[in-house]
């Protein structure tokens, strides 16, 4: 069953820290948000991906403080020097990207404040305990750890492995334990909206366990968005980090907008799984409006056995990759090695391995050797296929056609992985086909014509759907073997089901030049 209805598909990543330059994990969540959201776009669905930078809360402060600047000339600094400029290096087709510290960001949080104050949902009271900047995080007992090393003797968070901060001051809080009951019936009612199950069953043991009301304000630092009902506490970060997704879509300025849009496709790293399917879902109840449409949490991307992250010295730079290997082949390796919501490890010997057997070798020769084929033996038109037709061709041709149909189920299940595996048995099979029916030997005999005109057009007309049903995992390399087989304009201006059908090249049509799809990397 398709998670996704037709009429719209609306599907955000998480705003990013700008405490740091984004690392290949942040480009993974991109490129599968784009890749998802262009399939869905293609498709002729009304589509929308959003993106974006998370600027307010004590670790930004503390970065800039740390480097002499102001924290909004430090989020500046980044957005326009390492996160604007990660959409082109990974070629993202974003439709829009929100900065917290845009005014229409700030106005419509200030705006639900002031309505779940004034439905009850918040009160004041005393927050005590302990809180990870690293995380952004209030932290009970269980999630801390004793201190090894240099922090020995104190408590540390488990995930960052410095100590905790212990806060003792007057907070707001939001009533979140009133929405237990609601959201396990959520959880019961919508058995996808959490994916995978292994996050979905460790949400659902932590929302059994039972809900705490949750501390929304700050009166400590003032780098954050001030409470309407009272300017001397600024918001917790998260509470309105969570809301970019509907102040970036109209709520409480364009209600027009924000019912064509809403409700979104939560796409995030499993580590912040819980804040998209507890806290957020629950905050959109208490507004009265729709909880997401779905939380998907991806795995995490390991580097020598461990999460890669910055902290640790672990990141690595998309550009290192995408300056060597380019973006589509970034986009292909990430989205094909890994299955989708499982943890993967980077080596970049996986990725050379892959690239030379799957992209270069695979699909980059066959695109060449067919083209250079039909300029060789049929003058660069694309011959008449009917005379010479037969049964190897019906057989390409329904690989073809169950490859597309599983391909778009899996994109419409988030199994982007298992959509490039159907889409490469037409790779594989094209390369088999041309390895049986020798088009080479039949070319020796002109009482071969038919046959060869049929094996040449049969190998053209599946390169012309590769490119349909590729370009949005390599819309570059693929646009330009759409525009090398006589097709006009992108891939993209076609409906994509529609398009991709076997039988679609036009007999007739003049084949261009094609450079290498991906060439041959020089090893050091
Ligand atoms: O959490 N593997 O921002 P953040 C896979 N601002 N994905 C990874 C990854 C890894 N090793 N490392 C990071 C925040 N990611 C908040 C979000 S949303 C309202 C606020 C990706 O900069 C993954 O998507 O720490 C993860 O959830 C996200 O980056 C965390 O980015
Ligand atoms: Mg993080």
């Amino acid at each position: 069953m398709p998670t996704t209805t037709s009429d719209s598909f609306f599907i955000a990543t998480p705003i990013f820290y700008v405490n740091d330059v984004p690392h290949i994990g942040h480009a993974y969540t991109e490129v599968a948000a784009d890749a998802l959201s262009r399939w869905m776009r293609n498709s002729g669905i009304d589509t929308w991906f959003l993106t974006g930078t998370d600027e307010h809360g004590q670790k930004i402060m503390r970065t800039a403080l740390a480097n002499g600047v102001e924290p909004k000339e430090w989020a500046d600094r980044l957005v326009e020097q390492a996160w604007k400029p990660l959409l082109t290096t990974l070629n993202l087709a974003n439709d829009d990207f929100i900065r917290t510290t845009e005014e229409r960001h700030e106005s419509a949080v200030q705006k639900f404040l002031t309505l779940l104050h004034d439905k009850g949902f918040i009160y004041q009271g005393e927050y005590e305990g302990f809180y990870c900047v690293g995380c952004e995080e209030y932290k009970t007992p269980a999630d801390l750890a004793e201190g090894t090393d240099e922090f020995e003797g104190q408590k540390v968070c488990q995930i960052h492995g410095r100590p905790i901060e212990v806060l003792k001051e007057e907070n707001y809080f939001f009533k979140m334990s009133d929405f237990q009951e609601q959201l396990l019936e959520l959880y019961r009612e919508r058995p996808d909206f959490i994916q995978p199950a292994s996050v979905k069953n460790e949400i659902v043991a932590f929302v059994n366990r039972g809900l705490e009301d949750l501390s929304i304000s700050r009166s400590n630092i003032d780098w954050g968005i001030e409470l309407p009902f009272d300017t001397t506490h600024v918001t917790y970060v998260w509470f309105e980090a969570l809301l970019n997704y509907i102040t970036a879509t109209g709520w409480g300025s364009n209600e027009e907008e924000f019912a064509r849009r809403w409700p979104a496709v939560q796409l995030v790293g499993k580590d912040i799984a819980r804040f998209h399917a507890v806290i957020w879902p629950a905050m959109l109840m208490a507004a009265g409006l729709e909880p997401p449409k779905n939380v998907f949490a991806h795995g995490w991307l390991l580097v020598g056995g461990e999460k890669m992250s910055k902290s640790k010295l672990t990141g690595i730079a998309p550009s290192d990759i995408t300056d060597v290997f380019g973006a589509d082949a970034f986009r292909y390796y990430f989205l094909r090695a890994i299955t989708f919501g499982s943890d993967g490890s980077f080596s970049w010997e996986d990725l050379s391995a892959r690239y030379e057997a799957e992209l270069a070798n695979g699909l980059g020769n066959l695109a060449s050797r067919v083209i250079a084929m039909l300029h060789r033996y049929r003058g660069g038109v694309i011959p008449d296929p009917s005379a010479g037709t037969g049964a190897a061709e019906e057989a390409l041709r329904s690989v073809m056609t169950d490859a597309v149909t599983k391909a778009n189920e899996a994109m419409h299940s988030f199994a982007i992985h298992e959509a490039l595996a159907q889409i490469w048995r037409i790779v594989e099979d094209t390369n088999g086909y041309l390895t049986e029916q020798e088009p080479w030997a039949l070319a020796k005999d002109d009482a071969n014509a038919d046959r060869l005109d049929a094996v040449l057009y049969q190998a053209a007309d599946a390169l012309r759907v590769l490119a349909l049903v590729l370009h949005p995992f390599m819309p570059n390399s693929m646009s330009a073997l759409w525009g090398a087989l006589g097709q006009e304009g992108e891939p993209s201006d076609q409906v994509l089901l529609d398009a991709a059908v076997a039988g679609g090249l036009k007999t007739g049509t003049t084949v261009l030049e094609l450079p290498p799809l991906f060439p041959r990397i020089e090893q050091d």
